[in-house]
């Protein structure tokens, strides 16, 4: 099938490869000209695994191109796929400027049968009124005849950065949100070679279902870290009550990883959308309030510990391992690491952070505020103490004792547990994790 996809963000990107690769002939159009230039060239602009080799593969094959010019492609297109930013507005709700902006243009454009699908996260009802705006524009150019070949479906996608080729690949399910039932089994046809369930449903369910499994995620890491500080209080291990609890089907082993707290582009951005969306249809969601305070409180506690252990950190040098709001991704947006960061330096002290990834993400927001060492060892020369804040899997393979040596004070703190197992307390460091039942609080 011929797809057209707007918007190449790290969704749109991986989606268009991800089709181009089951063997589509896929148009990626993006308003942003240096980015359409530097894809063009088989450059992403960010770091995603997977996804660079594979977009050079395509390019190769011819099934996929670039362009900033909708006009030049939409003719073709058999299904039209939107994936632009809704980002959050100060309140908490999406920001769908540029959805509507992309809709109006779509619709100025169309002359034939097409099926849109939504990839964007968006409130429940806005499928609608993007399907809405599309006829619209339609009738202002003169095609009022044309407007009912076009259905919308919403086709929300559950990727996660740093595995997200992978996940669109073999994903666990594909939900496809639709009216019209031709118009489903296009998107069903779509996606063959991916041998996932289909949840077929209404446009609302749809909508919903994505904000339902962020939200739920969200709630179950919230849940293990107040488990986790519970543990802290009376001497268990949250390590241990995870697996114990995990190991139950109904549970599921997959985020009860205790810490400080989730963040990134979906999360804390979804939740509140959620509450926000329940808010406005009349209804007060309980939980999401507190799954979103118990994550904020985790910032919080941490970083009170630290100040605490320390005995103040002002003037103090702090070396910092992980800003990204999680390993294997060079992103930074919502990170609670970045948070920590910025109160370290807030409160005076002598930052050195090292990120395998996401030092230019960072440098970014941080500006000189914090120092930027080349690597995980090299950051902890002369620090009073380590604090670890993204999991990344190489902090585990540096030279404990040559990290100690460097160090004035061998004194670390992890606020993802993922040094617990090393039992570095065995080889002279002061190893304080999250929920592991040592500490007092
Ligand atoms: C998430 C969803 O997983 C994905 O399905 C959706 O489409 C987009 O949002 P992503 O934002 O890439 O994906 O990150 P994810 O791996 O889900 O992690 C989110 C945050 O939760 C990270 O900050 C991570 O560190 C934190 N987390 C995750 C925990 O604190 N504990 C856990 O056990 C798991």
């Amino acid at each position: 099938m011929n797809l057209v996809m707007i918007g190449t963000g790290y969704v749109g990107l991986t989606t268009g490869v991800g089709f181009a690769m089951l063997g589509h002939k896929v148009a990626c159009v993006d308003i942003d000209a240096g980015k359409i230039a530097r894809l063009d060239l088989g450059e992403v602009p960010f770091y995603e695994p997977g996804v660079q080799e594979a977009l050079k593969t395509m390019q190769g094959s011819g099934n996929i191109l670039f362009t900033t010019d909708l006009k030049s492609v939409i003719g073709n297109a058999d299904v039209l796929m939107l994936a632009v930013g809704t980002p959050p507005k100060s309140a908490g709700e999406a920001d769908l400027t540029a959805l509507f902006s992309v809709a109006d243009h779509v619709g100025s454009l169309l002359d034939h049968e097409v099926v849109v699908v939504t990839k964007s996260t968006v409130p429940v009802g806005t499928n609608r009124l993007v399907l809405a705006r599309i006829r619209e524009a339609m009738k202002e150019a003169g095609r009022e005849g044309l407007t009912s070949l076009v259905n919308i479906v919403s086709v929300p996608e559950f990727l996660r950065e740093g595995t997200a080729l992978e996940d669109f690949l073999h994903s666990d399910r594909i939900v496809i949100g639709a009216d019209d039932g031709i118009a489903a089994q296009t998107i069903d046809k779509l996606h063959e070679g991916i041998t996932a369930p289909r949840v077929i449903t209404s446009i609302e369910s749809a909508e919903l279902t994505k904000y339902a499994a962020n939200a739920f995620l969200a709630t179950k890491i919230s849940f293990i870290n107040e488990i986790a500080n519970l543990a802290d209080r009376v001497g268990a291990d949250v390590r241990d009550i995870a697996r114990g609890i995990g190991l139950d089907p109904r549970i599921g082993p997959a985020f009860l990883r205790a810490g400080i707290g989730y963040g990134g582009s979906c999360f804390p951005k979804d939740v509140s959308a959620l509450e926000q969306l329940s808010g406005e249809h009349g209804y007060s969601f309980r939980l999401l309030p507190a799954v979103i305070e118990v994550n904020g409180r985790q910032r919080d506690l941490f970083f009170k510990r630290l100040v605490r252990d320390l005995g103040g950190v002002k003037g103090r040098r702090i070396a910092v391992w992980g800003l990204a709001f999680k390993p294997d991704t060079d992103d930074v947006r919502e990170s609670a690491a970045i948070d920590i960061a910025q109160r370290l330096c807030a409160q005076g002290a002598e930052v050195v952070a090292y990120d395998p990834k996401a030092t230019d993400n960072a440098r970014m927001v941080l500006a000189d505020s914090v120092v930027f060492a080349p690597t995980a060892i090299d950051a902890c020369s002369g620090a009073e103490a380590l604090v670890v804040l993204t999991e990344w899997p190489e902090f585990r393979e540096v030279s404990f004792p040559a990290l100690k040596d460097r160090m004035i004070e061998p004194r670390i703190f992890d606020g993802r547990n993922h040094l617990a197992d090393l039992h570095l307390s065995q080889h002279g460091f002061t190893y304080r994790g999250i929920g592991l039942g040592s500490y007092d609080v």
